[in-house]
């Protein structure tokens, strides 16, 4: 049979919504300049499904930084390779930067956070070595265990008692292999908001021996004192072994790091597969973050300004008795009971009626039956923003209550005006 039919014959979980959602649902254009209102098809919209924390999508200085970058260098340059032809001084200056404010001996930039992930296990560890990971890891964590030809055990979500359990599974197959075992969690988990138990899970390390892997996607530059991540946040920072982070969620960027001892970084630099066969980050995007990374660490009141809203969003949502399940962090998921057709008939109305625009998550990412708003708070929002907000959650949950929302009907988008 040919491959195209037999592809187009079933679409995937996701896919096989296309036609009812793309363009609405899925794939929506959000028009006008990044910010707290923006414009989605013709109206303007009070956005929650940014991930541009700390406002640095358009700070004056960051997008000057951007222009003036452009028009010196252009994309291009530098062409090649960062180990053939793509070196420069301002890359190594953002890694001394990078290593320095997440406090290691050292860092590499990758292209993407979810290759340079996936790159990072693929290069660490080989058939010997054991992984021991989180039930809910991100996609490039899992995409990159894929290519892990060991052994592997996942531990249930956050749940020391089976990370310990799993740990000695791992024990044991190391001892016979000869190999060593890494264990790897996020920082904060992006879809629920918790915090991994990093300090929990360090607290084993000398125990069972284990190297520790963090991905702090979300956590870099939103938690700690400073805005280091969760491993300021829980004081074990130190005990990260490889700390990583994108620079597309605080720094509104592209691009990401890897950070750790000297050593390892010059393993790293001279076997991940993601960054030896690919081009090097073109130097507008160095800049760019090199001057995301200046504010990040000089301007607290970004950070201070993004939890004000943080926690005026959930404690205000948490007194009108909704449920935010185990959120610590920004990441501010709402849940509420229904199905798929409930979910596009709810968010239609949130959208259209009350103009709030915010990220729907339903089967499978969750369980059938439950449903997933999920809200991004960030420094430009207002506590105006706020207000309006819970009151239409308010009013859509009242009409999902109520059962306004046909169990089965999924609202027509190229009906919709
Ligand atoms: C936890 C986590 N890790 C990795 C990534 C991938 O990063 P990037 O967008 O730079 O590929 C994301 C999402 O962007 C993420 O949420």
């Amino acid at each position: 049979m040919d491959i195209f039919e037999r592809r187009l014959q079933n679409y995937g979980p996701i896919g096989k919504w296309a036609e009812k959602a793309d363009g609405y649902f899925m794939f929506p254009k959000l028009e006008g300049e990044i910010s707290n209102r923006m414009i989605f098809r013709g109206k303007e919209k009070l956005v929650w499904s940014l991930n541009n924390y700390l406002g640095l999508a358009n700070h004056p200085e960051v997008r000057q930084t951007d222009a003036e970058a452009t028009a010196k260098y252009g994309l291009a340059y530098p062409m090649g390779a960062r180990m053939m032809s793509g070196q420069t001084e301002y890359h190594q200056q953002l890694e001394n930067e990078l290593a320095a404010f997440v406090q290691k001996e050292a860092s590499y930039l990758l292209n993407f956070g979810y290759q340079g992930m996936v790159s990072i296990i693929d290069s660490l560890i080989d058939r010997k070595d054991v992984v021991v990971y989180d039930s809910e890891s991100h996609a490039c964590i899992i995409d990159g265990l894929r290519m892990h030809l060991g052994k592997r055990f996942v531990f249930q979500h956050n749940d020391i008692g089976s990370f310990e359990k799993q740990l000695k599974h791992a024990q044991h197959v190391a001892e016979q292999t000869g190999g060593g075992i890494l264990v790897i969690s996020e920082g904060v988990f992006g879809m629920a908001g918790d915090l991994g138990k990093i300090d929990k899970i360090a607290g084993l390390k000398k125990k069972y021996n284990f190297r520790l892997l963090v991905d702090d996607a979300h956590g870099f530059g939103t938690m700690g004192a400073t805005g280091i991540g969760t491993g300021e946040a829980q004081g074990v920072q130190d005990q990260i072994d490889v700390y990583f982070s994108t620079f597309a969620k605080s720094m509104a960027g592209i691009g990401a790091f890897v950070a750790s001892d000297k050593n390892i970084i010059s393993y790293l630099q001279h076997n991940m597969r993601s960054q030896i066969y690919a081009k090097s980050l073109p130097m507008p995007l160095v800049l760019g973050s090199l001057k995301r990374l200046e504010l990040l660490k000089t301007q607290p009141q970004l950070r201070e300004k993004l939890w004000t809203i943080v926690n005026a969003l959930q404690h205000k949502l948490r007194e009108n008795d909704f449920n935010l399940g185990r959120t610590e962090s920004p990441v501010t998921p709402v849940f509420l009971n229904g199905g798929i057709p409930e979910a596009a008939q709810l968010t239609y109305e949130l959208r259209e009626k009350y103009n709030v625009f915010c990220s729907i998550v339903a089967y499978p990412v969750v369980p059938k039956d439950v449903l997933m708003l999920r809200l991004i708070p960030t420094a430009v929002h207002t506590l105006d923003d706020v207000e309006e907000t819970v009151n239409a959650f308010i009013a859509v949950r009242n009409n999902l209550q109520s059962g306004k929302y046909d169990k089965k009907f999924f609202p027509d988008i190229s009906m919709i005006q």
